[in-house]
């Protein structure tokens, strides 16, 4: 292969980015769909539930009214209000207004962060098993991704020991990202943790990129935010959305909190990236954070239920080596054993038997980003109670005749 940069046809070269495999797989169950083939899929973390009534409401009453012109970059202050109103009552913390900027999803938020701190030659680091994006950020701004492993115990699952990431702090370390609660480990890292890395942070001068985008699915542990942090200000890029609480994925919505000085200037960044939120969007989100919260409370019951059924049904399946996640709604568990015994040596082959032969697709741990996923396949459990019974069973068949032979 030549390591020529790729053009694609054109005459430029075109700077890529890695996509996220969660989406690359959504042609290939509706392939084999048509194929008459009922997958069911541990695939992509979406909650399967509607946009709450009141929420859907919102937006369309916003419509009613006219209210679809371009918004203040920054966003609606009434939606700005409402932020700082939940993250100040939830996490005791003193965020004003002028200190957020909603943007069109935590993704953007993310982006946004690396287009204003990475440059090439600099490093960020990045606790993994990850979510993909902190790496291709780094990468597609030229600068370099450097992985802390956490730590794996099967039956416990993952833990995080603040001192490794104390020594991975290099001179030019510019950016921690701290992803609490974790996809894809369900980790939840709680606030003594949070405050001795927000304190090592300060003290090496790195910024911590808070991905807390799950801030709501926590299922037992204390989970501990970055923004009660009394130092926040000094070295904090604070990251959460709508997709995840509120259902609300297709929306695009989000919002990153800094110091705000930090913020005018992200405002430059962002009014030439995408002007503004949706108009109709920002307004659901008013009605999502001021409105009634039952609907989220029933939701976060649904999936504590589903994951219990996911660990106590994949805990009897040998190969899998299983545990309960704290939070988010993923599951991270150990496949070498199953891998071994089918002579498979990567966990992508493992993925594409599992689709292909019984119609389950889970992700590969490679996806996370590349490292210590190499052993381990991520559920997500947001999908119905009957597709985890389903589903795990059919792993159990293959699993079994895989560790039979
Ligand atoms: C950790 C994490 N951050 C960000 C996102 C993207 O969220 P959004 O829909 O707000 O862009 C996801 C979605 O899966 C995620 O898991």
């Amino acid at each position: 292969m030549s390591n020529e940069p790729p053009t694609l046809g054109l005459k430029q070269e075109m700077f890529l980015i890695q996509g996220e495999s969660a989406f690359s797989y959504l042609p290939i169950i509706r392939e084999l769909e048509s194929k008459g083939i009922k997958v069911i899929s541990f695939g992509i973390g979406q909650p399967d539930f509607p946009t709450p009534k009141h929420i859907r409401e919102a937006a369309k009453d916003a419509l009613d009214q006219g209210f679809t012109g371009y918004t203040e970059t920054a966003g609606i202050p009434e939606l700005r209000e409402a932020i700082a109103d939940y993250l100040n009552s939830r996490y005791k913390s003193d965020v004003k207004p002028n200190e957020i900027i909603v943007t069109t999803g935590t993704k953007t938020a993310l982006f946004m962060a690396g287009a204003a701190y990475l440059r090439p030659g600099d490093e960020a680091l990045i606790i993994e098993p990850s979510y993909y994006a902190y790496a291709q950020v780094t990468k597609f701004f030229g600068a370099r991704p450097r992985f802390v492993s956490m730590d794996f115990e099967p039956g416990k699952g993952f833990s995080l020991d603040i001192g490794k990431v104390e020594e991975a702090i290099t001179d030019r370390t510019r950016l921690l990202f701290l992803n609490n609660p974790n996809n894809p480990t369900g980790v939840v890292i709680g606030p003594r943790q949070v405050e001795e890395l927000m304190e090592v942070a300060a003290k090496k001068n790195v910024i911590v990129v808070a991905d807390e985008i799950y801030d709501n699915f926590i299922y037992e542990g204390e989970f501990g935010s970055t923004i009660s942090h009394s130092g926040w200000r000094d070295n904090l890029l604070y990251i959460n959305g709508f997709s995840k609480t509120f259902s609300m994925t297709g929306w695009r919505l989000g919002y990153l909190v800094a110091r705000r000085e930090v913020i005018s200037r992200m405002l430059d960044l962002a009014v030439s990236i995408y002007s503004c939120a949706t108009s109709i969007a920002q307004k659901a989100g008013v009605a999502a954070l001021r409105g009634d919260w039952t609907p989220v409370r029933n939701m976060i019951d649904e999936f504590r239920k589903r994951r219990d059924a996911l660990y106590n049904l994949l805990k009897e399946v040998p190969g899998f080596e299983s545990y309960k996640p704290q939070g988010a709604f993923y599951m991270f568990p150990r496949v070498s054993q199953l891998m071994k015994a089918l002579g498979l040596d990567s966990v992508d082959k493992l993925v594409n038997r599992l689709l292909y032969e019984k119609g389950v697709l889970v992700l590969p741990g490679t996806t996370f980003p590349d490292r210590l996923g190499r052993d381990f396949v991520r559920f997500s459990f947001a999908t119905s109670m009957d597709n985890i019974v389903e589903g795990v069973k059919r792993i159990a068949e293959f699993a079994a005749e895989a560790m039979r032979r």
